[in-house]
């Protein structure tokens, strides 16, 4: 099978990675791709969302599968673009609709749907600008921390959890004022969960579903979970306070629900859903849903998967996952994202990255990296790559992690070093 996999981040290094070991695969092109993918297959530099473009290269390479990396596309529609054009309604795209890919798109639009299908979530309201005094009134009847949440994409900044509420009223201010553009135009005010957090990852043909490994992110740039968020620092899988039973619940009262939802109310959904969690006591609730994979959590989780990646997406794409297992290595993965000085802020680019050996079982996917005319490689980006570590326990996994992360290096570079030890 001819696959396209669009993207060019670690994630897409990763699904490129597992996607290249199927003996269904004959040929992969990845767009725009990354160093780390041309070495799996055929890099075309394209835009994401530049759907005539990614149009031409299907039909001109006959691609049989698009595999969607990023929400980006996703949201502007490009299932909606294949299913619309002639030449095209019959290549399967693996990812949403537009409408499907509203659960990552617009936090209100997601709140709605879990209200609607009974999943477990934290309560809120949401308020459009229209309703500043409204909303100021219902921040008077929670207690503090305040939780406000800009309804649309934000590039991950669109959270502000605040201690005081004369602190929540001026970020709703700043929100309904355009700080996060029209992502800001509406708010949504929820409460506080406490708990430990946790991303599961569904694949679904809108019928049926399969659970991929689960992960652990961490998501600020300090350790100890300090500072500004980011993309994620580092990944764990799988994750230890998440054992069957605690699965099952996730199973049966997010998942399943989940699935249900969609069919109900007629959205067209195969691909991922990674679905952001939190533990509070023994019981799961919903902070987010993505119409996608994690990154850096798909670096943990694909090296963790046993099974055929390629043939679980054909089995997607054809509505055929029922009564397929799932099967999972028996390992631990561990990842240490290296970043640029600057990040999450502005990053300098170009930057000579080392030569590098890798130490027992790992590998490093590259997320934010290019090669130069002379086959030199830079940096590109804040996230420059992963250093994955792959053994029997957590503790071998981040030596093998750390062994790389310490070994390759480039100017500004800079990583956490506490990724997974919360879970030792
Ligand atoms: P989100 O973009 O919705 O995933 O939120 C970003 C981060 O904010 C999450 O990963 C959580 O750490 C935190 N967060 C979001 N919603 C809540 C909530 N209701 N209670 C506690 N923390 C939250
Ligand atoms: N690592 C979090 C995300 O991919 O959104």
């Amino acid at each position: 099978m001819k696959v396209l996999l669009l993207g060019s981040g670690g994630r897409e290094h990763a699904l490129a990675w597992k996607i290249k070991q199927s003996p269904l695969l004959t040929q992969l092109f990845i767009a725009p791709g990354n160093p780390g993918t041309s070495t799996l297959g055929t890099n075309i530099g394209i835009s994401l969302v530049d759907f005539p473009a990614i149009k031409d290269l299907v039909l001109k390479n006959h691609i049989e599968l698009v595999v969607v990396g990023p929400e980006a596309p996703l949201i502007k529609g490009i299932h909606d673009f294949f299913l619309n054009h002639d030449q095209l309604k019959h290549i399967p795209v693996i990812g949403p609709t537009r409408e499907g890919a509203m659960l990552e798109g617009s936090k209100d639009f997601s709140k709605r749907f879990m209200m609607r299908h009974g999943i477990p979530t934290a309560q809120y309201k949401s308020f459009s600008a229209a309703q500043k005094d409204d909303a100021i009134a219902f921040l008077s009847t929670l207690k503090s921390p305040y939780v406000l949440k800009a309804d649309g994409l934000s590039e991950g900044k669109g959270v502000i959890i605040c201690n005081t509420l004369s602190e929540a009223e001026q970020s709703l201010t700043q929100f309904f004022d355009g700080k996060f553009g029209d992502a800001g135009n509406t708010v949504v005010i929820e409460e506080f969960l406490y708990g430990v957090e946790l991303s599961v990852f569904v694949l679904t043909d809108g019928k049926s579903y399969v659970i991929l490994p689960e992960a652990k992110d961490y998501k600020r740039i300090g350790e100890g979970d300090t500072g500004l968020n980011t993309g994620g620092m580092g990944a764990v899988s799988p994750v230890p306070f998440a054992d069957e039973q605690f699965m099952k619940r996730v199973e049966d009262s997010i998942v399943k629900p989940t699935i249900e939802g969609l069919q109900a109310d007629k959205i067209d959904y195969k691909g991922f859903i990674f679905i952001g969690l939190m533990k509070v006591d023994e019981d799961p609730f919903v902070i987010e849903y993505n119409a996608r994979m994690g990154d850096p959590e798909t670096q943990v989780v694909m090296p963790r998967l046993k099974s055929d990646l390629l043939d679980l997406l054909i089995k997607t794409s054809k509505q055929e996952l029922e009564g397929v297992t799932v099967e999972h290595h028996n390992n631990v993965a561990t990842a240490v994202v290296l970043v640029s000085e600057g990040y999450p802020g502005k990053c300098p680019k170009g930057k000579v990255i080392s030569d590098y050996q890798e130490v027992g079982e790992s590998i490093v996917f590259y997320a934010g990296s290019a090669s130069t005319a002379s086959n030199e490689l830079v940096t590109s980006g804040g996230r420059v790559m992963a250093c994955v570590g792959l053994s029997a326990t957590l503790s071998e996994s981040l030596t093998i992690s750390y062994k790389m992360a310490n070994q390759i290096t480039f100017d500004g570079k800079y990583f956490r070093l506490d990724i997974g030890k919360d879970l030792m």
